[in-house]
């Protein structure tokens, strides 16, 4: 089963925890054949590898990992359905300098570089099914058009996967769809405080945490749907709009 050659898998990145290993499951229970990339073997993984969901290491913020992840995946699966590019790091920028220089590189590296490199070593090997083109799904986040100050290393870096998929959008049809998914507030981190999280709800015109379902029902509808491209899908119960 682990050396078997895959038919037409779909990738996900950053499938450890929270929102990427729930779209990886759901992918499966969905009757998808997934690829799952993490980058710490977490117990998640192992219940995903369990499954028989396929799963590859890889650290996406070191170019050389990133293009033997490409092989990788070159020699596990004939071709592939889709690419969602979910891996990403988050954290607000460094008020020493020298620590923003490593952010950049690693913000860089990960959100922008890893993705362009992926689709592009890929690109003719994502064939869709009969009627509907291949997906490529870069997961952003509402920041995108509407910056937080204090993370624009992170938002910028975002912002530019955002540009990328306009790009390639352009670049890849027809035989290749390419859109975002925009969070907002789906699963807050340890770092988020009861206030910052009081703030954050009272700016959410849905008035909740919404989840990973919600991303992952978007994901679906773009693998659905066969004409949709170079779009971006907020995922954010509306704190888009009321966002200081
Ligand atoms: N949570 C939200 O409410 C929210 C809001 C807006 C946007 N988003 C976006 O939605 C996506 C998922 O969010 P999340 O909250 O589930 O993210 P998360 O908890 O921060 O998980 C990110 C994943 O990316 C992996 N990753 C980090 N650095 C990596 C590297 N150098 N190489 C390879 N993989 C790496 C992590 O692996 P490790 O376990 O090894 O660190 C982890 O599996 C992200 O793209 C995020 O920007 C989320």
């Amino acid at each position: 089963m682990a050396n078997q050659l895959l038919e037409n898998a779909i990738v996900i990145t950053g499938a450890g925890r929270r929102i990427g290993h729930h779209i990886a499951l759901r992918l499966h229970q969905d009757g998808y054949e997934v690829i799952a990339h993490y980058r710490t073997l977490t117990p998640e993984i192992q219940a995903l590898a369990k499954l028989g969901i396929r799963t590859l290491q890889a650290d996406l913020s070191n170019s050389k990992q990133i293009l033997a992840f490409v092989a990788a995946l070159k020699v596990c699966c004939k071709q592939f359905r889709g690419i969602i590019h979910n891996a990403s790091s988050f954290e607000s920028t460094s008020q020493d300098i020298e620590i923003a220089v490593e952010q950049y590189k690693q913000f860089f590296n990960i959100h922008m570089m890893a993705p362009f490199l992926i689709n592009q070593s890929l690109q003719s090997m994502l064939i869709g099914e009969e009627g509907c083109p291949a997906d490529i799904i870069h997961i952003t986040d509402i920041n995108v058009e509407n910056p937080t100050p204090d993370f624009d290393i992170y938002g910028s870096t975002k912002a530019g996967l955002h540009n990328m998929t306009l790009a390639l959008a352009k670049k890849f049809g027809p035989e290749i769809k390419v859109n975002a998914v925009a969070p907002g507030p789906v699963l807050f981190t340890k770092a988020h405080s009861d206030e910052v999280r009081r703030q954050i709800l009272a700016e959410t015109l849905l008035g909740k945490e919404g989840g990973p379902e919600p991303v992952y029902l978007a994901v679906k509808s773009l693998l659905m749907n066969p004409f949709i491209t170079g779009a971006s899908i907020p995922v954010d119960g509306g704190r888009r709009l009321s966002k200081r």
